[in-house]
């Protein structure tokens, strides 16, 4: 087996080194054996070739896209194409296909995100059921490109090899979340992911703006938000203790803070819409609100004035949910969120909110008895079903993470399941939406080997790729229940990921497993996955990403 994986890299590299040098430039041979993650539905390769150059014209056929958003897939085949031709393509309208052209049609009877990509001797075609669709044969265009193209800086054409591919997703939510609020990355990082998350075909983008530790979101009406809330005064330094902090618990005595302008965030989104990438912004509600307490200490139970979060693990301190202010703040909010993102859904957190303060605070002891309940928790479901009418009124929907279900939750709720799968199964079985990521399988800030020494500091566990690529998300659900399964998702939490290197550290090659799990579902294959990723680290090498080696010194 190691010495077909070695071969294969070989040709790759093979593949890569051939440049053919004519009269007028450089033509970058194609590669013997491309390879695509994720894996489409059928994908074979001919023998002869079509040299794209930089007079190939895009032509639009017909008029079955929307304008707008096929401009994003032409802005991407520049974006490959313009860095080595040193030009953008020709964009002509047709009704019918031209030959040595690269063809966009739309195909209605396909999926909006499902394509047909074909490269034949007399030009390429690219079939789609919508635009998204389109965008993704680009993007597998891109992976199949020679690998030496990646380190021309101008050529005069580069060659493609025959091939045939139909591909469709099988589920509709792929997903990954970075936390930005343990750390806190910037516009031009978070474009990064997203160009990384559009190559594995990935269509959502859960952006975790708020938290204990840090308030990364401009809110017009609430400016203490950022300007008091975005900043901590000092960082813990090594693994958290668990909540035992004493005289031994080290810090970096640095503030430390960051966040974003509305405008930076219309820019981040836009950006992520070129790339048919939807963003989900998460605000906690009703814990992990640290940062918003600090800022406004009206929003807390006790009043007190708080410092930002300066360790890791949970806080007892939460949004007071007896107050009616903290409802007028939180709906403010929201109105803002609102107007920024796009999203179907927008994500109020949920997730491990301890009562201890709900408890000793007579305004929640009242909101308790007011709306005729004894269990503490049921303050939290009260407070989601206030948020969910106010999404609802303004045409959005909520999502949150599995604790939204303890207290008892709306029929029209989605669950993000991370404790486990069961959260996510319940979920289903209630004829809720649900979106799969359980720790054990989608959580990227946990290790990805058993020698942590030689590891950066991560969270804790064990999550290898072949663990990652094992996931199934309908595991113990029939097929009705399947049906409320939107997808998978995988979390970057970054208490232990201070800097953006880092960060792809931790997403790949892990993401390539994920794209498999969430696009090729129903043909994932373990093996064949392996054979093709010598070919996934040449890219990642070629593009300049930071990935982590274990399965590539595994294949060598
Ligand atoms: C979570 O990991 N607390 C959602
Ligand atoms: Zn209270």
């Amino acid at each position: 087996m190691k010495k077909n994986y070695l071969r294969f890299v070989g040709s790759c590299f093979c593949g890569a080194a051939f440049l053919l040098l004519t009269g007028c430039g450089t033509v970058v041979r194609s590669d013997k054996h491309p390879a695509l993650i994720p894996q489409p539905v059928t994908m074979s390769i001919g023998e002869q070739n079509f040299k794209i150059q930089p007079s190939t014209p895009v032509v639009l056929v017909g008029s079955g896209f929307d304008a707008g958003e096929i401009t994003c897939v032409t802005e991407a085949l520049d974006a490959i194409f313009e860095p080595v031709f040193g030009r953008k393509f020709e964009v002509r309208h047709a009704e019918t296909r031209a030959d040595r052209s690269i063809n966009i049609v739309c195909d209605s009877q396909l999926g909006r995100e499902a394509y047909r990509l074909k490269v034949g001797a007399s030009g390429v075609d690219i079939e789609a059921g919508g635009a998204a669709g389109a965008f993704y044969a680009v993007q597998s265009l891109r992976q199949l490109l020679p690998l030496a193209l990646w380190n021309e800086k101008q050529v005069a054409g580069v060659e493609l090899r025959e091939m045939n591919i139909e591909d469709a997703p099988v589920l509709s939510y792929r997903g990954v979340m970075l936390d930005v609020a343990r750390h806190f990355f910037t516009v031009e990082e978070v474009k990064d992911m997203l160009d990384i998350l559009a190559l594995h075909k990935m269509n959502t983008f859960h952006w975790h703006l708020t938290d204990d530790q840090g308030w990364r979101i401009e809110i017009k009406q609430y400016p203490r938000l950022t300007e008091f809330g975005s900043m901590r005064k000092r960082t813990l330094i090594g693994p958290d203790p668990g909540g035992h902090y004493d005289e031994n618990t080290r810090y970096d005595e640095n503030p430390y803070g960051g966040s974003y302008t509305q405008e930076q965030i219309r820019d981040v989104v836009e950006y992520a819409r070129k790339r048919f990438i939807t963003v989900i912004p998460e605000i906690e509600f009703p814990g992990h609100a640290v940062g918003a307490l600090a800022s406004y200490p009206w929003l807390g139970c006790t009043g007190e004035q708080y410092d930002v979060r300066q360790t890791w693990d949970i806080d007892d301190r939460v949004y007071c949910i007896g107050k009616e202010s903290t409802f007028e703040f939180i709906e403010k909010v929201l109105g803002e969120v609102v107007e920024l993102f796009p999203s179907e859904y927008i994500h109020i957190g949920g997730d491990e909110c301890p009562m201890k303060m709900w408890e000793k605070c007579p305004a929640c002891k009242a909101r308790l008895k007011q709306i005729g309940e004894t269990n503490f928790r049921r303050l939290q479901s009260y407070g989601n079903a206030r948020l969910e009418r106010f999404l609802n009124t303004h045409g959005r929907k909520m999502i949150g993470w599995d604790e939204i279900l303890e207290g008892g939750v709306t029929p029209t709720a989605a669950v993000m399941s991370w404790r486990g799968s069961a959260g996510g199964v319940k979920a289903a079985q209630m004829g809720n939406y649900a979106v799969m990521s359980p720790s054990d399988h989608c959580y990227f800030d946990h290790y990805q080997s058993e020698d942590r020494e030689h590891e950066p500091l991560a969270w804790g566990g064990f999550l290898p790729v072949s663990k990652v690529y094992a996931f199934n998300p309908y595991e113990g659900l029939n097929e009705r229940e399947r049906h409320f399964i939107m997808g998978v998702q995988a979390n970057v939490w970054s208490e232990y990921i201070a800097d953006y290197r880092q960060v792809q550290y931790m997403l790949l090659p892990r993401l390539s497993a994920m794209s498999e799990v969430g696009w090729s579902l129903d043909r994932k294959n373990y093996e064949s996955y392996l054979e093709r990723m010598p070919r996934m680290f040449a890219l990642y090498d070629a593009m300049g990403y930071n990935y982590a080696r274990h399965l590539l010194k595994d294949l060598q």
